[in-house]
């Protein structure tokens, strides 16, 4: 038995496969939930770059520690699963990955990363052009950030997976956050709407620029990305911030934010927005995604899968495949434990649906105990 670290209110929840890696223990999460999705029971491609993106992490039992302090997810598993539900579409299944978790250095890390995303652009055929345009901003000989690069997979049934990189804006340290992300949009193309977004989504003494992420391989509009947490924000101002993208009108989020938390102001773990640019040269991004932080504002993921499930009825997805989904993920009771629920996520892009995403902690190392109180 693997005894978990303090939850933040109560005792640790011990948790049992201390005989698996930590790379058999994703798989196995990733090859359930892809079945949950519906997609084909071959996954080998998907399997084959999930391994590749784990590395050295892969082969490392899961007993003990963890394989470095990777904050992908809260127990520092250096991987998260999300599962999108478009109203009346399929499901589908990503996963994020920290590839170079295990690095000596954030350098080394960056070599690594870098070198996994290289090799799976290259065998599926794609382009790192816009990774290429950015990197020295985000990847410098010696980076101060968080992280140095995450890559996750958007599985497509019977296609290769879509490529996502995720880069650190503090990597030069916060003082030259802003510049290093308005100077990559105007890199890609997206210069014309840095001002405004800076000012109206990233410029309150709680706001930070949380990662800048570039799409490669087969996407139908490949994407640039910009994520701002704020911290102490109300469902109101988030709602605001959001009016920023598509045309303005933005109506639901304040909403949506206030259902999925279960109140109108984050004052524990910040809201993050995700403003994403397609095309060229546009006044304003194109897309906007609210992340709630759901695992800390309810007791325990029970709460959170209702939560989570009354949003999608709202919208006319049934209940039953975010069940599936759960259930691929852990075999624990939803009532023991919280965090396997990390976010909840809308997503809303001009001329499309809005769409939900649930995002999954692996709970590689530990299950936190559910909340006490407050
Ligand atoms: N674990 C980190 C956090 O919760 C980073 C992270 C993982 C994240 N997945 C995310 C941030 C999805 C925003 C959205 O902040």
């Amino acid at each position: 038995m693997t005894i978990g670290l303090p939850g933040p209110s109560g005792p640790p929840v011990a948790r049992a496969p201390e005989t698996v890696t930590l790379g058999a223990h994703l798989a196995g999460c990733l090859q359930r939930l892809r079945a949950a999705a519906g997609y084909p029971v071959t996954g080998i491609e998907d399997m084959r770059a999930l391994h590749e993106l784990l590395g050295a992490a892969g082969s490392l039992p899961l007993g003990g520690q963890p394989a470095s302090a990777s904050f992908v997810s809260d127990d520092h598993t250096p991987a998260e699963l999300s599962v999108s539900f478009p109203g009346g579409g399929v499901p589908s299944v990503r996963v994020l990955v920290e590839p170079g978790c295990v690095a000596p250095t954030l350098a080394e890390s960056a070599r690594v990363g870098r070198r996994a995303v290289e090799r799976l652009a290259e065998r599926w055929g794609c382009s790192t052009g816009p990774l290429r345009l950015v990197e020295d901003l985000f990847l410098p000989p010696a980076p101060r950030g968080r992280f140095a690069l995450w890559c996750a997979l958007e599985l497509r049934c019977g296609g290769t997976p879509g490529i996502k990189v995720y880069l650190d804006p503090l990597a030069r340290g916060p003082e030259g956050a802003a510049a290093a992300v308005g100077e990559a949009l105007g890199r890609l193309g997206h210069g014309r709407a840095w001002p405004a977004l800076l000012e109206s989504a990233a410029s309150r003494p709680g706001d930070e620029l949380m990662f800048f992420s570039v799409d490669l391989g087969d996407w139908a509009a490949p994407r640039v990305k910009v994520y701002v947490a704020h911290r102490g924000i109300s469902a109101e101002g988030a709602g605001h911030i959001a009016r920023l993208a598509c045309g303005g009108g933005r109506p639901g989020v304040a909403r949506f934010c206030r259902e999925a938390a279960g109140t109108g102001m984050f004052d524990r773990r910040p809201l993050v927005s995700c403003f994403s640019f397609t095309g060229r040269d546009a006044a304003r991004p194109t897309a906007h995604t609210v992340h709630v932080p759901v695992r800390d504002y309810v007791r325990d993921d029970r709460e959170a899968r209702d939560r989570a499930a009354a949003l999608l009825l709202r919208r006319g997805v049934p209940a039953a495949p975010l069940d599936r989904a759960l259930a691929a993920m852990t075999s624990r009771d939803l009532g023991g434990g919280v965090g396997l629920i990390s976010y909840l996520s809308l997503v809303q892009a001009d001329g499309a649906e809005p769409r939900l995403t649930v995002y999954l902690s692996p709970e590689a190392y530990r299950v936190r105990a559910p909340r006490t109180s407050g």
